[in-house]
């Protein structure tokens, strides 16, 4: 005798729970809702762990437009508002013997996406790596070549100056050479520290203010500037804040960029010559140093190419100074950039962070 096929009529709730048992083996965020009326009819843990604590989670519509998400579209990728966590969104129509749901699946992509951003992080530190290597490969042979001659130009001038103080030499000779053995001594340190930056070591940060910094390098310009008959003029906002910045790297880019302002200005008559350093707080709240000259600016097309390593109009041009300044600037995370100065003339400007709260 067989047994009379007994259909059992499934309880109110047994093809949630069915289908609640089902949804709480998958390992990510899953949950039913009603075709019609958009009611929640089943959610595993992962579901309730992940979206329990926006308003209206019971709820596929108001759900959605606390995810910030639009109607139910496949593979929307949303960010919960609660958690910070962003999230792939999946909708599967499913027949049930209840009803037609809807099954979404919400997959948790925040490691992905972290990676994806660390991934394009290094790639652009790469890029930033490689410009400065080529840049950096050159600047180690120069540093070779040029160590030596230097030290020997040192030690020359240190005789020199002795033999002046013995002999209570003319002050004007001593001067000169004190003079040369600052910028010996200072483009020893140069090729020092591109030596130290070439073999990737890491600069020294500190705090150190813009003030000292332009002492620095109009002292060390100051003979060529009067070989010019220029004046350069230093207008620092007061009270502008110390920079957070290795000291010699920034002194190499104001040198090379008011060194740049120089050579600009080298067919300007004397009276109209005038270069001045400024220092001020921007919007950014970042200290800018912006030097301005009178002399011939840029073309268009040449103020897009200032920046590629050997680009120069000079017949004695290197071309690699500005490609080094805007590396260094970099690095520091600033920016370096040109700007026609109004009646004539460029201005080429750097920001540098502040030192307070980085040290
Ligand atoms: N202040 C400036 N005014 C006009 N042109 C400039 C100025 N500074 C730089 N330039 C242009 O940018 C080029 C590249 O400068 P740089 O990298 O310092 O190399 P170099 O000084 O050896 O030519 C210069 O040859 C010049 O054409
Ligand atoms: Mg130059």
């Amino acid at each position: 005798m067989s047994r009379p096929a007994v259909r059992r009529r499934p309880a109110a709730d047994a093809a949630s729970i069915t289908l609640g048992t089902i949804l709480d083996a998958v390992p990510f965020a899953c949950a039913a809702f009603s075709r019609g009326s958009g009611a929640l009819v089943a959610g595993n843990r992962c579901f309730f762990d992940a979206f329990s604590a926006l308003p209206g989670h019971r709820e596929r519509d108001p759900l959605l437009a606390a995810l910030g998400a639009g109607p139910p579209a496949d593979g929307a990728e949303v960010r919960a508002p609660h958690s910070g966590h962003w999230y792939a969104l999946h909708w599967r129509p499913l027949s049930l013997e209840k009803g037609e749901v809807e099954l979404m699946t919400a997959v948790d992509i925040s490691e992905r996406l972290k990676a994806l951003d660390t991934h394009k992080h290094q790639q652009e530190k790469l890029l930033f790596t490689s410009r400065l290597m080529s840049v950096g490969e050159m600047a180690a042979t120069l540093a070779h070549e040029l160590n030596q001659p230097l030290a020997a130009i040192v030690n020359y001038l240190n005789g020199s100056l002795r033999l002046v103080g013995q002999a209570g030499g003319p002050a004007q000779v001593e001067r000169a050479l004190l003079a040369a053995r600052t910028q010996a001594e200072h483009a020893s340190a140069v090729i020092a520290r591109v030596r130290e930056f070439v073999r990737a070591r890491e600069p020294k940060r500190d705090a150190h203010e813009i003030g000292t910094i332009a002492g620095t390098v109009l002292e060390l310009l100051r003979l060529e500037a009067e070989r010019q008959q220029l004046c350069i003029e230093l207008a620092l906002a007061p009270g502008l804040p110390a920079v957070f910045a290795d000291r010699v790297m920034v002194e190499q880019v104001l040198l090379n960029l008011v060194k740049n302002a120089i050579e600009a200005m080298r067919g300007v008559p004397g009276g109209q010559r005038e270069l001045r350093i400024e220092g001020r707080v921007n919007l950014d709240d970042e200290v800018e140093v912006r030097v301005l000259d009178r002399g011939g600016g840029l073309s268009p097309a040449e103020s897009e190419q200032l920046f590629s390593p050997f680009f120069t109009t000079k017949s004695d041009g290197l071309g690699i100074g500005l490609a080094i300044c805007r590396s260094i600037i970099e690095y520091h995370e600033g920016r370096l950039f040109f700007e026609a100065r109004p009646g004539g003339g460029s201005v080429f400007a750097f920001t540098l962070p502040r030192a307070e709260g980085r040290i």
